[in-house]
């Protein structure tokens, strides 16, 4: 047992999250959740995760974005949140073109039923370098897929449901290397279970109270699964946690 203190301060909180080395992953895609709880592990409030997003989390939340070739997202999330395009700043823009990336990564939207408002802006206005994809089963309603291809790019993974191998293949099969998932926790909770999870970014909300629902919700049979704390960071009364999954998780 050790005793944690503030250290000194950190002039870049994104500085420790782009030092990460993302290009070992255990399996198609090195995926890195990025998620929000409350200390009762509540992810939403009131149906939203805006309560329990502090003003330094949220910063960091879109910042993180950077480091994605793509970022995923669960179909309820984009319902609930009104999900948006991802913004980055010029400086961080100008880095990812260097770094031979496109300027802003798409959103990959995981959704079966394919209930998704089309008038969003993250469908309507999906700039050319990063067009909006969803990813459904192949027993998605056929005419949901064809309306659906009208707004966004499709990739079928998986027979019944979205298979959460089948989708990082698709995205690896098209140059995307490193996922962002931004829940919610039944995606997330799908990805843990399939033992696609290799980084967990958690920020803890000095919060209780929030809706009954945990930041990872497993699918019946999920199983445990073991991570290793690489990082705190601490601004006020939030802490920003850094996990790998741990070693012995790793083939
Ligand atoms: N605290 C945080 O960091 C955080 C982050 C994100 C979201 N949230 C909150 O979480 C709540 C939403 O989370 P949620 O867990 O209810 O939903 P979610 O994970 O965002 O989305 C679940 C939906 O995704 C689709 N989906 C997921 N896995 C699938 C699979 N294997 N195959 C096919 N479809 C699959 C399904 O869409 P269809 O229903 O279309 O088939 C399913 O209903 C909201 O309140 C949001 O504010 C919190």
């Amino acid at each position: 047992m050790k005793h944690l203190e503030f250290g000194t301060d950190i002039e870049d909180p994104m500085a420790p999250y782009l030092a990460v080395d993302r290009s070992q992953p255990r399996h198609e895609c090195w995926v890195t959740g990025h998620m929000v709880a409350g200390l009762d592990g509540t992810a939403a409030i009131d149906g939203k995760v805006g309560a329990l997003s502090t003003e330094v989390d949220q910063k960091l939340f879109r910042q993180m974005r950077q480091i994605a070739d793509v970022v995923l997202v669960g179909a309820e999330t984009v319902r609930r949140e009104g999900y948006g395009l991802v913004r980055l700043s010029d400086e961080a823009k100008a880095q990812r073109e260097a770094d031979g990336k496109p300027p802003t990564p798409p959103v990959a939207v995981v959704s079966g039923s394919l209930e998704l408002n089309w008038n969003l802006k993250l469908f309507k206005d999906a700039p050319d370098h990063a067009p909006t994809m969803t990813i459904t089963a192949a027993s998605a309603d056929p005419d949901k897929v064809a309306e659906a291809k009208q707004h966004a790019t499709v990739i079928t993974a998986g027979e019944e449901r979205v298979d959460p191998a089948a989708a990082l293949q698709a995205l690896a099969d098209r140059g995307h290397r490193v996922v962002l998932c931004e829940g919610g926790p039944t995606l997330l909770g799908e990805f843990v279970a399939a033992e696609r999870l290799d980084e967990l970014c958690l920020s803890i909300a000095p919060v209780m109270g929030g809706d009954n629902l945990p930041v990872g919700v497993m699918p019946d049979g999920g199983g445990v699964h073991n991570f290793e704390l690489k990082s705190v960071m601490g601004e006020e009364h939030t802490l920003f946690l850094r996990y790998e999954a741990a070693q012995e998780d790793r083939p």
